[in-house]
């Protein structure tokens, strides 16, 4: 493993033309990443040189479209570790893939009283899909309870499963408290229960090698956008035999086998679930990040990511009236460090840092149940945080810079330090 340290981060900064040389500092990773210069040259050279319709035509540049597209999910198979390259599906994001498998995995097994379990820290993703689910099958959707720093134990996990519980889904790192879940003992226990395990990997796929075999989820759900590809790419894997099963998601276009006028028969997996024309730029540049995270070392990623962290958390706790969600510990935030400032609203804390050039996320980071569950000193709910999320290209001095710009914003704002 060759370590990124603050020199080897300068040189892998050269690979992103958008932050290169740039004054200002992003550190809004966990929403998107900038992109790699060698996925920009992998998409603009499939447009340049083999765009067409892919598996519709009988032409050269059709058959080129379609060898694009399945060398992607060949990639996408083997970062995930899947078992065969059929069970991964292109979606748009990982909010589709989510839809996806809460709409068809629902049709597929809830009945009326069923349940569906899932987490108080989830984003909204993984959450309104299994809302309508619920309420399309007369099934009642649960919430697992965290402890406020995030903690979910096993003992907590066990009494929230019962006979009914059909389905559970889960982050494997949530996107507000960068918290790491044990998702394969959550998953080897809801299989025990007879439940199916869904993961949403947004924000563990980038960060943390994932091994979905090793794991033993039934599904994992992940985008593009976040691991240094093109945005409007994402996939979901799903163990096949459960997609074998379940009907599709959307209909029209190459996802059919025969149509007739009143009714038809489905493509075999994965094109049942790939309606319409797909995106095949973006499958490519997919790949491309893939193959240039795999030149990097997830474990290099990791731990680069987790040293940030760490020097941050030591920096910001230094700085009177911030106040950091989750952990203590910097190994349990994944590069993620949400945090509040006293007296100051995150948008005005948000504000104050892009005048200084410096790009975070504030307000409800698409978790309301989680903002109204997390709760200040004062008992009252948080509401809204202003987020820092790490990639390894971020650096040190920009770390000092971060944590200088934010030492200054309450006095800024009229209240003493
Ligand atoms: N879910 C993404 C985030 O956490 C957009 O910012």
């Amino acid at each position: 493993m060759r370590v990124i340290d603050e020199e080897r981060a300068l040189e892998l900064r050269k690979d992103f033309p958008l932050i290169d040389g740039s004054k200002g500092i992003y550190i809004d990773n966990a929403a998107t990443t900038q992109k790699a210069s060698c996925v920009l040259d992998a998409v603009r050279d499939y447009y340049l040189n083999a765009n067409a319709n892919p598996y519709r035509g009988v032409y050269d540049l059709s058959v080129r479209a379609t060898e694009a597209h399945e060398s992607a999910r060949r990639a996408a198979a083997e970062f995930i570790h899947a078992g065969r390259p059929e069970e991964i599906i292109f979606t748009r994001n990982a909010t589709e893939s989510l839809n996806l498998v809460a709409f068809s995995l629902s049709e597929l097994l809830l009945e009326p009283g069923d349940e569906i379990l899932i987490t108080v820290f989830e984003h909204h993703s993984n959450m309104l899909p299994w809302q309508q689910a619920a309420k399309r099958h007369g099934a009642v959707l649960r919430y697992i309870e965290c402890e406020q720093d995030g903690t979910i134990t096993e003992e907590n996990f066990r009494s929230m499963l019962t006979p009914k519980t059909k389905i559970v889904s889960m982050a494997q790192v949530s996107n507000v408290l960068g918290r790491q879940y044990d998702i394969k003992k959550f998953a080897q226990i809801a299989h025990e229960n007879g439940s199916v395990f869904v993961a949403d990997g947004a924000q563990s796929v980038p960060h943390i090698p994932v091994d979905v075999q090793d794991l033993d989820v039934d599904f994992l759900a992940f985008s593009g956008h976040k691991m240094y590809g093109p945005m409007g790419i994402g996939v979901l894997y799903g163990k096949m035999e459960y997609l074998e099963k379940m009907p599709p998601f959307l209909t029209g276009g190459e996802m059919i086998e025969y149509v007739r006028r009143d009714g038809a028969t489905f493509a075999e997996v994965p094109h049942k679930f790939e309606a319409g024309t797909v995106n095949v730029g973006g499958a490519v540049g997919l790949e491309a990040a893939i193959r240039y995270i795999q030149s990097i070392g997830l474990d290099a990623i990791s731990q680069r990511e987790e040293m940030l962290a760490s020097y941050a958390m030591e920096k910001m706790t230094q700085i009177e009236g911030v106040h950091i969600l989750g952990s203590a510990d910097p190994k349990e935030h994944t590069g993620i460090l949400t945090f509040t400032l006293d007296d100051v609203h995150p948008h005005d804390v948000a504000t104050i840092l892009d005048a200084d050039g410096i790009a975070v996320r504030a307000g409800h980071h698409c978790a309301q149940p989680l903002m109204a569950f997390i709760k200040k000193a004062d008992g009252r709910p948080v509401m809204a945080t202003t987020r820092a999320s790490f990639s390894f290209y971020n650096t040190k001095e920009e770390i000092d810079r971060f944590a200088a710009s934010l030492a200054q914003i309450r006095r800024k704002m009229g209240y003493g330090i």
